[in-house]
């Protein structure tokens, strides 16, 4: 059948529009046709990962500059956490060289048009398309969250194929773009007590490890708010890769109902929970806000935070968006947490940053934290409640 073309798709092949939106089209179409899509989609919104200097390295920041000569977004565009607060990076213990080269990233998106406020829930924060909509995201947590929660329909998309639709304002249709792979395909009934966001975190770590990128078909949760949910999406994407889920009388997609073969009792998060903990982990860091926080979870944490002292020795990061703390400044909850000796980190988070050698134990409310704080930044780790981990960080 082949990859059919508009004729303004055509010229952007032909060089017609610039040698960015050359270089991105054949991008979108090379994707099309490894992936056998008819045709090419607009897409509303677009969200870029590989944002923080520390993944990215020089020859990530050489593309991008490259891209920048010509390349404008057509659409919405934002980005993932960078690995520093753009602003407050310095009492964060960012070296000047790194803030450099961060800054010269977020300056090549921003050349480009790219709304460079770095977070990886950019629904919270004005970039939220509504059901059915066509989007280009990349974050895995946010991905999952948006085709599964809002019921927008995006494959996981790699930093430069998201770049890539940004510029074109096109994606290839295929995947989760198309209704037929969005149908359910294993079927679990929760029967396991669900509190907080580390439950929910635990809960996708437990469904995660056993579907393998497979669509879940969720029963047994009465109730989820959108910030155990972000919880579940940011851990059942990184324990499964897991992209899209249906959750019965929670989210809205329609799918046929699998079997229900699977059971996740207290037992298997418990199970979750213990192959997370370290036991002996000698906790001096503590992050909150993976997902980036809500304004709701910073609110709460202020409160808790409200004329106490972070004792010494200890580290607390609340990582959230760059509006998010702008609200929170205006309210007042920055000056909460700021003078209890914590942290509000906005456009960064405990896993981009380089952190890799700065601590020895996270405490964290995020599966999806501990993974990365484990793999990559070699902490020993514990997950409890936020809290939990407020507790730890003031005792
Ligand atoms: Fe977001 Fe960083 Fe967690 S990108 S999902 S806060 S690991």
């Amino acid at each position: 059948m082949g990859l059919k073309l508009t004729d303004e798709e055509k010229e952007m092949l032909e060089g017609k529009h610039g040698k960015a939106t050359q270089k991105a089209i054949e991008i979108i179409t090379t994707l099309g046709e490894i992936y056998g899509a008819g045709r090419l989609i607009p897409v509303t919104s677009v969200q870029i990962a590989g944002v923080s200097y520390h993944n990215l390295g020089e020859a990530g920041l050489e593309y991008l500059s490259e891209m920048a000569v010509d390349g404008r977004a057509r659409v919405l565009t934002t980005l993932n956490p960078a690995g520093m607060d753009m602003l407050e990076w310095k009492k964060h213990g960012i070296s000047e060289d790194f803030a450099e080269n961060q800054q010269r990233v977020v300056d090549a998106f921003e050349k480009m048009g790219v709304v460079t406020t770095c977070t990886c829930t950019p629904y919270l924060i004005g970039n939220l398309p509504h059901y059915g909509e066509h989007i280009a995201w990349a974050e895995s947590s946010a991905v999952c969250f948006s085709n599964s929660v809002i019921g927008a329909r995006t494959n996981r998309e790699g930093g430069p194929s998201a770049l890539a639709s940004s510029l074109t304002g096109r994606t290839a249709e295929y995947g989760f773009h198309l209704e037929k792979n969005r149908q359910a395909q294993v079927g679990y009934e929760i029967r396991a007590k669900l509190q907080n966001t580390d439950d929910f975190g635990l809960l996708g770590k437990a469904i995660g490890d056993r579907t393998s990128k497979q669509i879940p078909y969720i029963t047994g949760v009465a109730h989820a708010t959108t910030d155990q949910l972000r919880s579940f999406c940011a851990s059942i994407a990184t324990y499964g890769g897991v992209a899209l889920f249906h959750m019965e009388g929670i989210t809205p997609n329609r799918t046929a109902v699998p079997d229900i073969t699977e059971s996740v009792t207290d037992d298997d998060l418990d199970k979750a929970r213990s192959e997370l903990d370290d036991e002996a982990a000698e906790i001096d860091f503590i992050s909150v806000g993976c997902p980036h926080a809500s304004i709701g979870d910073v609110a709460r944490i202020a409160e808790m935070l409200d004329g106490k002292q972070v004792s010494e020795g200890k580290t607390v990061w609340i990582t959230t968006a760059k509006p998010t703390k702008d609200v929170a400044i205006k309210m007042g909850y920055y000056d909460k947490i700021e003078k209890a000796g914590a942290y509000l980190v906005s456009d960064a988070c405990c896993a981009v940053a380089p952190l890799e050698g700065r601590f020895k134990g996270l405490m964290t409310d995020s599966a999806k934290a501990c993974f990365y704080a484990r793999g990559k930044n070699k902490f020993d780790i514990k997950i409890r409640t936020v809290e939990e981990c407020i507790k730890e960080a003031l005792s």
